[in-house]
């Protein structure tokens, strides 16, 4: 398996010779624009630094695991660090009824290899057709985790997702009445909304007026992008949250634009400036327990990816845990990690932590992750952030 470290300092020096080591690459990984955040990125070496931690089982609170080869490629790279994942409906067709997910539930449990301890969390894919019984007997059931909120055309697979908001109030009346918590796409479709003020408006447009109509209503929010969203989660009470992904912790905008796009950075919602980065990182590194992890890691095949018309979505379920250790450590905060990654989600679904543990160790070289890994519809490239990941599960 090629090492990261590997793969990306030859390149770094073959394209830009008179960069220093280690200062970044603004045609490869690491955009030398984003020096304060290769500075952020460096892990304080203390004598005292933890080198070990272990963990409840960590859950990722939105994957997509999609089906067929894909899922039986993607779901053990899930399965191998995750205790339960919230598993995203956007499939073609999306998972709309309590039957589809019973469906796609028995799916995904003949995928899991042979002794995973790894349970699917199953969501609803809101349309304006939905059945508030359908789906308030799927939740009594013990299925049905979540309900999720895709405003149509927001992202991959969202075109049956809702256009009128009026013509779902009854479901998310229902939704509130029973505790059934709503998972919210954040961001308007409107073409005169500039892609990076999305979310921000869909806050004040959309998501606030929700809320407010539907008081009780548990949501989530997911895959926040700003500051504005960060702000909005604190300002509120214990029926909002956030889940916040790998990548976002990582990347600005600037590492997917400067010097040449990276097509395997492009997600929806898109990166935002570096002070937005900054504050998801003070979010989830500050113990506050409104912020938890959601990877939202969504294969897409290269080809799929490195297209005219490149599809959105990064794949980080692999080296999720590893690029954690990273941003905390570099954040003096390894102790808010367990908080992060496996306690405060399950709060926010009323669930119990799982017994299980991981421990993580920092090694003296870097961490052996794939560039890619292969799956039957074709080769899907790893999340990488530009830097070497010293931290590995053990
Ligand atoms: C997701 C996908 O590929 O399904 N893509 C993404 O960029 N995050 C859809 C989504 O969660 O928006
Ligand atoms: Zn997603």
């Amino acid at each position: 398996m090629p090492q990261i470290a590997a793969q990306i300092k030859p390149l770094v020096r073959a394209v830009h010779p008179r960069l220093p080591r280690g200062s970044g690459d603004p045609s490869q990984m690491q955009p030398a624009a984003l020096g304060k955040l290769r500075q952020n990125s460096e892990p304080a070496m203390t004598a005292s630094a933890p080198t070990r931690i272990t963990l409840p089982r960590p859950d990722d609170w939105h994957v997509h695991l999609r089906d067929g080869a894909m899922l039986q490629a993607v779901l053990p790279e899930t399965a191998r660090d995750f205790g339960r994942a919230i598993i995203m409906p956007n499939l073609v067709p999306p998972v709309v009824t309590t039957a589809d997910a019973v469906a796609y539930r028995d799916r995904i449990l003949a995928a899991l290899p042979q002794g995973a301890d790894f349970a699917p969390l199953m969501t609803l894919y809101l349309t304006e057709t939905t059945d508030p019984d359908d789906l308030a007997a799927g939740f009594a059931s013990g299925l049905i985790q979540a309900v999720k909120l895709y405003p149509a055309g927001a992202t991959t697979n969202s075109a049956s997702g809702v256009r009128d908001f009026d013509k779902v109030r009854p479901v998310l009346e229902r939704m509130a009445e029973i505790g059934l918590t709503l998972c919210v796409h954040g961001e308007v479709t409107d073409s005169d909304i500039d892609i990076f003020d999305r979310e921000a408006v869909f806050i004040d447009r959309v998501l606030d007026p929700i809320r407010k109509a539907t008081p009780g209503l548990r949501v989530t929010m997911e895959h926040v992008t700003t500051k504005n969203a960060v702000d909005y989660v604190r300002a509120n009470d214990d029926d909002l949250a956030a889940s916040i992904t790998t990548h976002h912790l990582m990347i600005n905008r600037n590492h997917l634009l400067v010097g040449g796009i990276k097509p395997h950075y492009y997600c929806l919602p898109v990166a935002k400036r570096e002070e937005h980065r900054l504050a998801l990182v003070e979010a989830a590194t500050s113990g506050d327990k409104r912020f938890f992890l959601g990877t939202d890691s969504a294969p897409h095949t290269d080809p799929n990816k490195l297209s005219e018309c490149g599809c959105a979505g990064v794949f980080s379920a692999t080296n999720t845990m590893a690029c954690l250790a990273h941003v905390f450590e570099a954040e003096g905060a390894l102790d808010k990690l367990a908080g992060f990654a496996s306690e405060n989600g399950p709060a926010h679904y009323k669930l119990p932590v799982n017994q299980a543990t991981i421990t993580l160790e920092k090694q003296t070289d870097p961490a052996p992750f794939p560039a890619q890994i292969q799956t039957g519809e074709g080769p899907v490239t790893l999340f990488n952030p530009g830097y070497p990941l010293m931290w590995r599960v053990v």
